[in-house]
């Protein structure tokens, strides 16, 4: 990250401020919004807790004695719900059994008043700062599973770690074995409710019988078999993440349901009377296009607009070329160290694996790297290890076009989808066509000038 972004960064913070005292929060606030951050202000404990319920704070500094409480109630309570948010304690009764719990429990940095405003001034700054830099390792953990570095993935971390933080509803969208469920977990790792339960529910291998009493719990007699009250995912998911995975394949009915929770909060076990309340952070994963299936009438269009809220798109392997072999060396390593061997790859097995299509994308490739891997007889994985489709597999590229279709016109579909294919690279889609890049160039300038706007990934599916 630049020098410039770090800085901005670490201005415009969130600061929850907690003290009793009219005069003192006044000055504190004043030194705070001078540090150009803003200040969310709480006078007791109760306020505090609703402050901290409402939002993720960057710091909190608190007053150790309140009315109806303590600051080491609040840092309790903060350590619940935001575990990685610094807290300050701020008292006029300072003992050393204090600060010695004030530590023990996480409190950053304690403060003795009256507050000296310049000590004040660093310890805030020091605070975000080192938040800042955790925050910023744990994301790159997170994001560093998810493999590759080409503009697509790119964005898609980008993202990812955009969107992680806030609660809101997240539809990962894309073809299958693209890494729609790696992407879920990297959103549930990076967000305030990592600690919770994260709970996953594979809709599409749910019976229709089963999946209200799998997601909604059921009372003991709701139904033959039901022998026992039992919690659904929804319940065990609360205060955390619940993922649906394959939601485009919900029957219509549990649809219904499933809204209902999303809207209300709130919902009934199966056979049950009582309202339950449930708060979770909704992530959704399909690879059928649900607008589609909206249309069709097997998707509701109020529960589709409720889900897609923020939409995650994840690009399929064939247009992102540049991450194929740091997935294949990536997946190589992974598998020599689980089967004990020494294997390395072939310069032609990589442009093999460069050249074809993966229809299955990346758990395709995977599973084509392991096999590879424990095929390979000698040291080399050569192309007689791979998979038949590979084996002397040149991209397909099937004519898609409709009939009349000039040459010209036909070339610079083909031009935009090898560019979009290898993510804007005008220098790889010069070589992949075989053509010098002032001629791309020229070609491109034309087309710009055409009043038709293509939608490069449109383009590519028509014709790959
Ligand atoms: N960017 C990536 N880096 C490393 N491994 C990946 C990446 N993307 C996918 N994988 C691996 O590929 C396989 C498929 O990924 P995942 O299950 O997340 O895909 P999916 O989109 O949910 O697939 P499906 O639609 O079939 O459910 C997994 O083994 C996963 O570990
Ligand atoms: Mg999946």
């Amino acid at each position: 990250m630049k020098d410039k972004d770090q800085l901005a960064m670490l201005r415009e913070r969130y600061i929850l401020l907690v003290d009793d005292h009219d005069a003192t929060r006044e000055t504190l606030t004043e030194v705070i919004r001078e540090l150009g951050h803003h200040v969310v202000e709480a006078a007791n404990f109760e306020e505090a807790v609703a402050r901290i319920e409402e939002r993720a704070h960057d710091l909190v500094l608190t007053d150790l004695k309140l009315p109806d409480g303590s600051g080491m109630d609040v840092m309790k309570r903060l350590k619940k719900l935001h575990p990685e948010t610094p807290v300050v304690m701020i008292t006029g009764h300072a003992t050393i059994e204090n600060a010695i719990d004030a530590t023990r429990l996480g409190a950053y940095e304690y403060l003795t008043k009256p507050v000296d405003l310049k000590r004040l001034r660093i310890v805030i700054s020091n605070a975000l700062y080192l938040s800042n830099l955790e925050r910023q390792v744990r994301q790159t953990g997170a994001l560093d599973a998810l493999v590759g570095h080409s503009p697509k993935i790119r964005q898609v971390k980008d993202l990812i770690k955009q969107v992680a933080g806030a609660d809101v509803t997240i539809l990962v969208v894309g073809e299958s074995g693209t890494g729609k469920e790696m992407a879920a977990n990297a959103i549930q790792a990076l967000s305030s409710r990592k600690d919770g339960p994260f709970v996953k529910v594979n809709v599409a291998v749910l019976s229709r019988e089963l999946i209200e009493s799998e997601l909604f719990g059921h009372e003991k007699g709701a139904f033959s078999g039901a022998v026992r009250q039992r919690k659904g995912r929804f319940e065990l998911a609360d205060g955390g993440t619940l993922f649906l995975d394959e939601i485009g394949e919900m029957p219509l009915d549990s649809q219904v349901k499933l809204l209902r929770v999303l809207q209300e909060h709130e919902f009934e076990r199966v056979g049950g009377a009582e309202t339950l309340p449930v708060n979770i952070r909704l992530i959704c994963a399909t690879n059928l296009d649900l607008k589609e299936r909206v249309d069709e009438g097997k998707f509701r269009e109020d529960l589709y607009f409720r889900i897609n809220v923020v939409r995650l798109k994840m690009p399929p392997l064939r247009e992102r070329v540049g991450d194929i072999a740091l997935l294949a060396e990536h997946f190589r390593q992974k598998y020599c160290a689980r089967y004990n061997l020494d294997r390395q790859f072939d310069p032609e097995t990589l442009a093999v694996f460069e050249r074809y299509s993966w229809p299955g994308n990346v758990r395709e490739l995977e599973n084509a790297v392991e096999g590879a891997v424990v095929r390979s007889t000698g040291r080399m994985i050569d192309a007689a290890c791979l998979p038949e489709e590979l084996g002397d597999a040149p991209r397909r590229i099937e004519s898609g076009v409709e009939p009349g279709v000039q040459l010209a016109e036909i070339e610079r579909r083909y031009i935009l989808s090898e560019l979009s294919r290898l993510g804007g690279n005008k220098s790889a889609v010069a070589k992949s066509l075989g053509i010098g890049l002032k001629t791309l160039y020229r070609k491109l300038e034309t087309y710009s000038e055409s009043p038709i706007t293509p939608d490069p990934d449109a383009e590519y599916s028509r014709l790959a």
